[in-house]
């Protein structure tokens, strides 16, 4: 087979996805594992929708930000793209991922970047999604399917790492096909595991699902295969998630939470700040099991939340009730939220973004403030486009870094009507 072409090129940017952006005298290349100000040699392996690919094969001129990974597994795995560089140097790189999604948008060169840093690199991660292929159970690689049979994973909690352990142990010669493993701390130190099979599983499954169970440090198992039916359970699937001082948050199997608790609290007490929502009407899009919606009740004169997961929505309005308030919590599409007069509007999509409501609903412009909290800069710089079109600027913009080592980074934008 012939080898693949050798490039040199300089690394320009880290762009959204981790992937290095370097110029060579073939263009441009993107490539997992490079910083900015490098010099690097490449492999060329694939050109798809425009964008040419490659491996690194040798970094010529280091970049004086880069650190040797303390994961054994980092440049593997590609669930950290950035480990390789200084806590600094991964804090500039995320920042600037914010600063592109609003340029040249109103209100954002007057408004200065605020940054929220992890106060733990490892060991900070209290949910996590795994896969499986027939056996081999790990993370997806980048830009791949395939998963790399991972051991273990630094940046995860300890109970999750050996929950990991629990579940390789007792379900890998059990799993057929393909699926994913969601693990979710639940209280302080144990572990719901959530299983979804996309093939047909054999009964050994069930009984190797029992065992998990009794381990100590699996407080529940729930199993979805393609069956129609509910999902099979074992033990307590309830995950209880610890706020401070408050009352817990509590939350089926599956559903979503923040995966860092200590960047989530001050992402808390960010959307409640610049909701500022004393005595007004408050829209809140995407609630899940109610992280900011039980804050945004207690100060709100009335809160509107929605919510497409059922199973969310009952276990936000328990939340509610154990903290006596109120709120009209409804299963919903946000892109199509009850009509009504609203002051505020919260939102926090997922990764896809809200395009749908800043484009089509009737919604904006109308509240004089919206709180937008964002998981992609990508689909949050179309977003923004799309608000400032209707009549907003920008006012506060806050990078938190709940994902140290990822390319991810949770952003919270606040535009006001003009
Ligand atoms: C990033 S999570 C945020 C949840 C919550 N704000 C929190 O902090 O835990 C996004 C939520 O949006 C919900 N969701 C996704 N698409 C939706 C849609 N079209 N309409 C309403 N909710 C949606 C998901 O079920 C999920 O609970």
């Amino acid at each position: 087979m012939p080898s693949k072409p050798l490039v040199e090129g300089d690394v320009r940017a880290v762009g959204r996805g981790g992937d290095a952006v370097v110029e060579t005298p073939n263009g441009i290349v993107l490539v997992p594992g490079a910083l900015p100000g490098e010099r690097v040699e490449i492999a060329l392996t694939s050109s798809k929708r425009g964008a040419a690919r490659g491996h690194l094969t040798r970094v010529l001129r280091a970049a004086p930000e880069r650190q040797a990974p303390p994961c054994a597994d980092a440049l593997r795995c590609g669930g950290c793209p950035l480990m390789i560089a200084s806590p600094e140097l991964q804090r500039d790189i995320k920042r600037s991922f914010l600063r592109d999604a609003c340029r040249g948008l109103p209100g954002a060169s007057d408004t200065e970047i605020e940054w929220v840093a992890s106060t733990a690199t490892l060991a900070y991660r209290r949910r996590a999604r795994i896969a499986w292929h027939r056996g081999t159970i790990g993370y997806r690689q980048l830009h791949s399917k395939h998963v790399a049979d991972i051991r273990e994973c630094i940046v995860l909690v300890e109970p999750l790492r050996e929950a990991w352990s629990a579940v390789r142990e007792c379900l890998a010669s059990s799993l057929q096909g393909d699926g994913e493993i969601q693990l979710q701390l639940t209280g302080a130190d144990r572990v719901v595991v959530d299983l979804h099979a996309r093939a047909d599983q054999t009964p050994e499954l069930f009984g190797a699902c029992d065992a998990l169970s009794e381990r100590p440090i699996i407080a529940g198992v729930t199993l979805r295969t393609n069956d129609t039916g509910g999902p099979a359970t074992w033990g307590d699937t309830h995950v209880v998630i610890p706020m401070g001082e408050g009352v817990a948050l509590e939350g089926p199997a599956g559903t979503f939470s923040q995966a860092n608790d200590s960047i989530n609290a001050r992402l808390v007490d960010a959307v409640v700040e610049l909701a500022n929502a004393t005595g007004l009407r408050v829209l809140e899009l995407h609630s899940g099991i109610g992280n900011f919606t039980v804050r945004l009740a207690a100060e709100a004169k009335t809160l509107v939340a929605v919510e497409q997961d059922p199973r969310a929505v009952e276990a936000c309005q328990g939340n509610l009730k154990r903290r006596g308030l109120q709120a009209r919590v409804a299963v919903g599409d946000a892109s199509q939220p009850p009509k009504g007069r609203y002051d505020v509007l919260v939102l926090d999509p997922p990764r896809q973004g809200a395009r749908a409501l800043f484009e089509h609903s009737d919604v904006l412009p109308g509240p004089k403030r919206v709180v937008y909290v964002s998981c992609d800069t990508a689909t949050l710089a179309r977003d923004l486009h799309l608000a400032t079109a209707k009549g907003y600027r920008i006012d506060r913009l806050i990078g938190f870094d709940m994902f140290p080592h990822t390319a991810h980074l949770e952003s919270l934008v606040r535009l006001i009507r003009v």
